[in-house]
């Protein structure tokens, strides 16, 4: 194995190298290699300059995430080397390439001067972390490109390209070429100039122009708009301590940074930057599998999911054919995307140009036989077995050998539908979310007889369309739904106890949820919801309590179908939700019918608890049934699906946190409180087991 940091010699120039793919992140081995390298420049005086350089696809894209975790992480050696890099006699230069991120630009920015290849990207994203820059970042950047735009990119983590980064200072020069190759002809040409060491530590920050509570007002925003991200706090308070002496901010910084490195929030967030990662991985498939070619899709039906489906893939620069049963649906369908993609340029975020791109790699027609040509076809009819397996038999026949065919069912049994089209192997489920041109999350379905490589397409295809694709195996609601239903099965029983939908989706709100699941079931739809359940219940899932979801099945009959018909559980007045007595008619009304009791005690924590704790025991369940393949996967789901704040890292994560042992306490008092006939409030032996052994959720992997 080759040391991941090499200094050698080209000519008078000292290189650096930094080699530790993929991403050269600051691994312990890294940060010490770098501290033995200026070691060893600093001893030998026949070198004229030195030159930091990245090997492989970047330059360093930051510290080593998994290093935070360590309770002895201590950013000290780090630091120091960087002040001795700056600190050197002689001129630094970084030459930048890839991605420059995190601890990758603090070390830039301890050089003396910086060279980047056109095609670099710049940015501080700690902040997605729950961290800031803890190695003088805060410090460093508002001394070159000034305190307001160094805010801006360490508050929201955005990146910026050369070009931009030329503009504020960042760099001082950009270059076509490749990377070393600038980079060195750079250092000759500061030899040649003698140009002298420049250290950003010993300029000062000007804050000439900016509004004397401009430091205020930021903090007063971060704490309003941030509260759930204590990040949001610091990063302003670090920066304006860069307006003191430098070793004065280094301190503010450092104390700062320590404080968030150990915080539940940033601990939640790390979790899902690699669980985000991992979920795209499939346990035992060949690394060398190769792929199916997907250079053309076809959808059937342009409804509200095909439409939003199909844009992905415009989006991707991929072919598009939508096939509808009638003209008027067909005409509805390509309006509604014309329209979605009018409002994102008149909002600035396309040009008409793309537009008319993308519009152009879409077509719509009635003649299913167009689909003979695609790679891929995704069904996205109404949600009915009968029609879906009419529709999946068809498409058994008229898409040509090796396509891949698609299920966007919310529900249905993918076994089933990959049968009805009589090529199983070629069958997967892509569960997209609503809307689909925007949710990031993508449940792909492994069927029982789903080929690897079309799971592992699918997978490709995923990334290209820049979705969070997560697998679940074949079961009623797959991750998502699943966990939703006895989320929502709760929701119903609180109601019908005594809580108003206010209550309960305040006291989730509270945790950081994006919306309770009474305001989230009207927006998604009542009918939609209540089809669902009924339908779950022909089909003989639903356990025999006629109490079960007994809410929102009134609802339905009401009419009352939520946000579109301007009352479900609330009452709409424009798109605020209002409360409404009738709801807590209905409830209290069927409270009666079915023998529930009322009470007037029920507390947030209790609502709380009701909600968060069936959906941690149905996520046990999911694992043990091989449903999923880690707990992060589900963490994944309902943190991008369905607005679980990803400041606590999901319900697994969650979980963890709380303790499994409580958690299974919990499980235990509402089983012996409310009853136990259903099931409803059995614990998973998983959970259990490993609440037992003093073990988390998180640890926990297939045999
Ligand atoms: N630390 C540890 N591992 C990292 C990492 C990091 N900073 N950045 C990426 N990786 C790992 C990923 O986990 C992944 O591992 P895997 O192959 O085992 O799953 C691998 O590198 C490749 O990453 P991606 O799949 O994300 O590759 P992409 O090419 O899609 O993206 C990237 C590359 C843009 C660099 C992206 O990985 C990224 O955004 N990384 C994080 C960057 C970041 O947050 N930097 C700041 C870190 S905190 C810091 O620097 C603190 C400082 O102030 C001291
Ligand atoms: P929709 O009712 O908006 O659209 C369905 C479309 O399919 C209609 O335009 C209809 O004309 C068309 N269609 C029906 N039979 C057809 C056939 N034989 N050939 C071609 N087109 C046909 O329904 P929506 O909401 O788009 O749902 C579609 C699928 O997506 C369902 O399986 C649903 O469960 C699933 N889904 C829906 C979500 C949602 O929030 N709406 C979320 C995730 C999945």
């Amino acid at each position: 194995m080759t040391a991941p940091v090499t200094l050698t010699r080209h000519g008078d120039i000292a290189l650096l190298r930094i080699d530790n793919p993929p991403v050269n992140a600051l691994s312990p081995g890294v940060v010490a290699g770098l501290a033995s390298a200026v070691d060893a420049f600093e001893a030998d005086r026949s070198f004229k300059a030195l030159l930091v350089h990245g090997e492989g696809r970047t330059f360093v894209a930051g510290g080593d995430i998994n290093s935070f975790d360590d309770p002895h992480f201590s950013a000290k050696l780090y630091n120091g080397t960087l002040a001795r890099i700056e600190a050197l006699d002689r001129p630094v230069a970084a030459a930048l390439h890839g991605t420059v991120l995190g601890g990758g630009l603090e070390l830039a920015l301890a050089c003396h001067y910086r060279v980047s290849v056109p095609t670099a990207v710049f940015g501080f994203p700690e902040v997605k972390l729950g961290i800031l820059p803890g190695s003088l970042g805060t410090q460093r950047l508002p001394r070159v490109a000034g305190a307001e735009l160094t805010l801006d990119l360490i508050g929201t983590g955005r990146s910026i390209d050369a070009a931009a980064a030329l503009k504020a200072g960042i760099v001082d020069e950009v270059r076509e070429g490749e990377p070393l190759q600038v980079g060195l002809a750079f250092v000759e040409a500061l030899i040649a100039r003698s140009a002298p060491p420049r250290r950003l530590s010993e300029r000062s920050v000007s804050l000439e122009g900016l509004p004397a509570d401009f430091f205020d007002k930021a903090l007063d925003e971060a704490s309003r708009r941030k509260a759930f991200y204590p990040a949001a706090r610091n990063i302003v308070l670090a920066v304006q301590a860069s307006t003191l002496p430098f070793a004065e901010g280094e301190a503010v910084e450092a104390r700062l940074f320590e404080e968030l490195r150990t915080s539940p929030q940033s601990q939640a967030l790390r979790h899902l930057f690699f669980a985000e990662r991992q979920a795209s991985k499939i346990p035992g498939l060949p690394k060398d599998l190769s792929l199916r070619p997907v250079r053309s899709v076809g959808i059937v039906g342009a409804g509200t999911m095909g439409g939003g489906i199909a844009m992905n893939f415009a989006n991707a620069g991929i072919p598009t054919v939508l096939v509808e049963t009638s003209q008027e649906a067909l005409d509805r369908g390509l309006k509604a995307i014309r329209g979605n993609y009018e409002a994102s340029a008149a909002k600035g975020r396309l040009t008409t140009a793309q537009v008319a791109e993308r519009l152009g790699l879409l077509s719509g027609t009635l003649d299913d036989a167009s689909l003979a040509g695609c790679d891929l076809v995704i069904e996205a009819v109404f949600e009915n077995m009968d029609l879906k397996k009419q529709v999946c038999a068809r498409l058994g026949q008229v898409c040509k050998p090796g396509a891949i065919i698609a299920t966007n069912t919310s529900t249905l049994d993918v076994d089933v539908l990959a049968e009805a089209t009589g090529r199983p192997a070629d069958v997967v489920g892509t569960h997209f979310f609503s809307p689909a041109n925007v949710m990031r999350l993508l449940e792909v379905v492994r069927g029982a007889t789903t080929a690897p490589d079309v799971l592992a397409t699918v997978m490709q295809l995923a990334r290209t369309i820049k979705k969070i694709a997560v697998v679940s195996g074949v079961c009623y609601g797959f991750i998502g739904n699943r966990v939703a239903e006895v989320y929502m099965r709760e929701a119903e029983f609180l109601m019908m106890e005594g809580a108003s939908p206010a209550e309960i989706d305040g006291a989730v709100e509270a945790l950081g949820m994006a919306m309770g699941p009474c305001r989230m079931l009207d927006m998604a739809g009542i009918d939609v919801g209540a089809k669902t359940v009924i339908e779950y219940g022909k089909a003989g899932g639903l356990p025999p309590d006629d109490s079960y979801r007994a809410v929102v099945r009134r609802m339905f009959e009401l009419g009352r179908f939520g946000q579109k018909t301007g009352v479900g559980y609330y009452r709409y007045d424009g798109r605020k939700p209002v409360t409404d007595p009738e709801t807590a008619r209905v409830a209290e009304e069927l409270a009666k019918a079915h023998g529930i009791a009322r009470r007037s005690d029920i507390g947030a924590q209790e609502i709380v608890e009701r909600l968060l704790v069936p959906m941690i025991n149905e996520g046990a369940k999911i694992l043990e049934e091989g449903i999923a393949y880690r707990p992060g996967d589900i963490d994944m789901v309902w943190t991008s699906g369905y607005g679980f704040p990803d400041h606590r890292g999901g319900p697994i994560f969650m979980a963890d946190q709380i303790g499994l042992p409580v958690v299974a306490e919990r499980i235990a008092h509402y089983a012996s409180v409310r009853g136990n006939p259903y099931g409803y409030w059995t614990a998973s032996s998983l959970l259990t087991d490993l609440a037992s052994q003093g073990r988390k959720l998180s640890d926990w992997t297939a045999a």
